[in-house]
């Protein structure tokens, strides 16, 4: 991985966890620098990883050849005007992990074309499992995408999108994909309690089955999911009556309202920011 200097203004938990697993891969921590306004999340991320830390965003700037925009959106305005008015941006890069804001509209807040990478990174980035979409422009050399590509690959999984409207499907596919799981298996658990077990027997079976249905899914890349799940349903049996009854009950068009919902909601966010 190149070894620029990096710097994250605003120490929340996306930054925490994407240098956290810089330095993991080995990314020199004399090249990471955090800057946030107040001072225990700098003064945990310094003795965990011994990297620099600043409460000033100026410092920062100064100090790092990439920058990523790491505060959440409603305050990326006022800090990138800072940021322009007191420094000389040009020769950065910027990596940009706020929600629903685009390029454009970044470089109009940054006061100029620099080049800015958009991603969106998931919330298991925080276990080192995230899923990140990215939209780069022709302002970044394919140099700075790979370099982008690395750092995010030191969280999870990186796909790039060509029109920056897919960042949408992105969210909807990855962003906001999660929490689907997540309801699903509740809904499984409450059945399952339906059904005589515990809670917590409800939640270890659901839970376990979907970690190793994960596994059978991510250890067979070459095989089609609709095979996988094939593999497991003898015919007649009880797994094809409970896959036939989500099938003739509607879940791919619930499944596709729902995606595309998300979607439809992200547009409208942009539009708010
Ligand atoms: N977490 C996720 O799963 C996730 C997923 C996708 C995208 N994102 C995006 O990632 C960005 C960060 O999210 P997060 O979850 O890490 O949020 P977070 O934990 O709230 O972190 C934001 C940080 O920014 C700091 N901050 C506030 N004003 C600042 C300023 N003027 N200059 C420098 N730092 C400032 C805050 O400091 P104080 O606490 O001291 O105020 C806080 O430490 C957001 O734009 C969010 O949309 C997050």
């Amino acid at each position: 991985m190149q070894q620029k200097k990096l710097a994250f203004i605003g120490a929340g938990n996306m930054s925490r966890s994407i240098i956290s697993g810089l330095i993991k891969s080995g990314y020199a921590k004399e090249n990471i620098l955090a800057a946030n306004p107040s001072t225990p999340k700098l003064d945990g991320l310094k003795a965990e990883f011994g990297i620099h830390t600043t409460q000033s965003n100026d410092e920062a700037c100064q100090f790092a050849d990439a920058i990523v925009l790491a505060v959440k959106p409603q305050i990326m305005g006022d800090m990138c005007g800072e940021l322009q008015k007191n420094n000389d941006l040009s020769g950065k890069l910027f990596l940009s992990i706020a929600a629903g804001l685009p390029v454009a509209r970044l470089q109009e807040m940054l006061g100029g074309e620099y080049p800015v990478v958009r991603i969106m990174p998931n919330t298991p980035s925080l276990l080192g499992k995230g899923m990140s979409g990215m939209y780069a422009d022709s302002t970044v050399s394919e140099a700075d995408r790979q370099y982008v590509d690395d750092v995010m690959n030191s969280v999870g999984e990186t796909v790039w999108v060509n029109e920056e409207a897919g960042i949408n499907g992105v969210i909807a596919a990855a962003g906001s994909s999660p929490a689907y799981f997540f309801l699903f298996l509740q809904n499984m658990q409450e059945e399952a309690m339906n059904m005589g077990f515990d809670k917590e027997q409800s939640r270890l079976m659901v839970q376990q089955a979907m970690l190793g249905a994960a596994e059978m899914v991510c250890n067979n890349p070459d095989l089609e999911l609709s095979e996988l799940r094939a593999q497991v349903t003898s015919k007649g049996g009880t797994t094809a009556e409970a896959v036939n009854t989500f099938i003739n009950e509607g879940l791919k068009d619930i499944v596709s309202k729902s995606m595309r919902a998300a979607v439809a909601r992200a547009d409208e966010m942009a539009k708010q920011l």
